[in-house]
């Protein structure tokens, strides 16, 4: 088994009503004032912001809003919630929603305790590991970012056009994430789509790697794939199936806080890819890596035999000889991408046949 160190500091608060313990987790802390980070429109519309509301306001806690986080998030929303913050002398952020909106949240509590510009950050041009405080609230299954050390960004520069970037630091884990599976009820069934490829992908991107050693985690992968692949179909068919939601929130979490990936480097091309193509089109995230898996797997396969056909075996129960197993386990996952309403091409992804500049430009900004 090769080394590893497993930190996974998130207090993970799971189940029916989990987000109205909210209150008493940040007030058992000693926190006062909560900037309350979402999205649009549908926390209201369900009544749900008020329910989180109340919670805080149970705990004695007083708290600020701001909503507009757009899929995507903006470094210069983030901007105005550090500016909000420090006017309202705001102590805790409790991001509520999918990755776009707890992304933005550890982005603003970076830049609450940090002085150098926020891009810097997540140019490379600066590193830390200061964060002011947060928690979460999690409505999608999807990216995990609620436990996860990652913090993605779409930076609007004035010299390199829209970049979409991240920085890394175990300081980003949340706190807590509060995970009830009934405010994912909500989510279209694109969104959930979104998710489901986005989950399989954080725990691919660690499986298709050249040091292979370590088989519980190998294991624990498989495993949450076939739990993925199987509880994706079920909720695909009803987005009120708590079993499945649950399931599938779980294993978000498990795909992205790394333990899919102990022992070993991962190899995140397909979601630098993504990452460009969502920055240069605005695409969903997930849509994205379900657009470019196949092709990349047609284009590293014959690299490693073995191993997808081993990956054909244990996740989708194909038992062949090796070379038609390794095929036959890429075309089963590009099917299921389809079957999940996900695009398997970057044209299905809505934005036309890309000329081939274009397409270098893509490629440069990827290995950037
Ligand atoms: O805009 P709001 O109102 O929040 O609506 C969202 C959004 O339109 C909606 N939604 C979420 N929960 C819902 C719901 N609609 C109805 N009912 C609900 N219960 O779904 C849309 C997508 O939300 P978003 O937060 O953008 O989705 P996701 O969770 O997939 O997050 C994607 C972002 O996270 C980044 C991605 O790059 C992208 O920017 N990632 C973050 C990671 C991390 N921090 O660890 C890792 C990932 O690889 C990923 O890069
Ligand atoms: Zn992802």
């Amino acid at each position: 088994m090769e080394d590893f160190e497993f930190y996974t500091p998130t207090k993970v608060i799971f189940g029916k009503n989990a987000e109205l313990q909210i209150g008493r987790e940040i007030a058992s802390r000693g926190y006062k004032k909560v900037l309350v980070h979402f999205g649009g429109t549908y926390l209201c519309e369900t009544g749900e912001i008020d329910k989180i509301h109340r919670s805080l306001e149970d705990a004695g806690l007083s708290y600020v809003d701001l909503g507009g986080v757009v899929p995507n998030p903006r470094l210069s929303l983030a901007k105005e919630g550090v500016d909000l913050c420090k006017k309202e002398g705001v102590d805790f952020i409790l991001g509520v929603g999918g990755g776009s909106a707890i992304d933005s949240s550890k982005a603003i509590a970076y830049g609450l305790v940090n002085d150098f510009p926020l891009e810097d950050l997540f140019l490379g041009k600066e590193k830390t590991d200061k964060i002011a405080p947060i928690g979460c609230i999690t409505t999608i299954a999807a990216t995990g970012s609620e436990t996860s050390n990652s913090t993605v960004v779409t930076i609007e520069t004035q010299d390199q056009g829209i970049l979409k970037r991240s920085y890394n630091h175990d300081c980003a884990r949340p706190l807590f994430a509060a995970m009830n599976p009934e405010l994912t009820y909500t989510l279209p069934k694109y969104q959930i789509g979104c998710g489901i490829a986005d989950i399989m992908m954080h725990t691919l991107e660690r499986y298709f790697i050249p040091d292979q050693k370590n088989r519980m985690t190998d294991e624990i992968a498989e495993g949450l794939l076939r739990t993925v692949i199987d509880s994706g179909r079920m909720a695909m068919k009803r987005s009120d199936d708590y079993d499945a939601m649950s399931e599938l929130m779980w294993c978000g979490s498990l795909s992205h806080n790394n333990l899919t990936g102990l022992g070993r480097e991962k190899d995140f091309s397909v979601h630098k890819l993504g990452h460009a193509l969502s920055a240069r089109f605005d695409c969903a995230h997930g849509a994205t890596l379900a657009s470019v898996w196949g092709a990349w797997a047609w284009y590293v396969w014959e690299r490693d035999i073995a191993r997808f056909a081993h990956y054909a075996k244990q996740v989708w129960g194909i038992e062949r000889d090796e070379i038609s197993a390794a095929k036959e386990g890429i075309e089963r996952t590009i099917a299921y991408f389809e079957e999940i309403g996900m695009p398997t091409s970057i044209s299905g992804l809505g934005i036309g046949v890309l000329e081939d500049e274009t397409l270098k430009e893509l490629a440069l900004d990827a290995t950037m």
